[in-house]
């Protein structure tokens, strides 16, 4: 057994002091330290999508990205969308809205990797959005509602 590596994280603006193994995963480190369970382990090597959160705002694959890089970053999970007091992001009301999934295993990743989507100006057309969230996997396969979801998540973000 390797000793553990101490290290700080920052996830949803709040600070972790963490003892892991130097070879922990963000995804792992997310669900198994933190107890944040809301970003989903599908494939665990970089093919499905379910694990995407964001660090310093840009999307990443948290089953690819070890832990031990991320220090003085910021990472941004599902929980950490929705505002203090429970009103949900525009993006996570957008999909209830339009029923933008079905089982729900991939939604998390698909609402993190569509928030980016939007503020990297990647959802300007159907065409763009579905290019641009080509790397979320949904198994149910309700991509229709989900660009319907992401157009109206788009509206409503660049009014706030
Ligand atoms: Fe990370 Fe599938 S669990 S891409």
């Amino acid at each position: 057994l390797r000793a553990p590596y101490a290290t700080t994280i920052d996830v949803n603006g709040q600070r972790y002091h963490l003892a892991i193994d130097v070879r922990t995963t963000l995804l792992d480190a997310l669900r198994d330290h933190i107890g944040l369970t809301g970003s989903k382990k599908g494939c665990d090597h970089g093919q499905c999508g379910a694990c995407t959160v964001m660090v310093n705002g840009r999307r990443v694959l948290s089953c690819l990205t070890l832990v031990a890089t991320l220090e003085g970053r910021n990472v941004t999970t599902i929980e950490g969308l929705s505002q203090a007091d429970g009103t949900l992001h525009p993006m996570q009301q957008a999909f209830i809205d339009h029923d933008a999934f079905q089982c729900g295993y991939c939604t998390p990743g698909q609402i993190v990797s569509a928030v980016a989507c939007v503020k990297e100006g990647h959802a300007e057309t159907d065409a763009d959005i579905r290019e641009y969230m080509s790397g979320n996997l949904c198994r149910c396969a309700a991509y229709p509602n989900i660009v319907d979801a992401i157009k109206q998540a788009k509206t409503k973000m660049k009014e706030a």
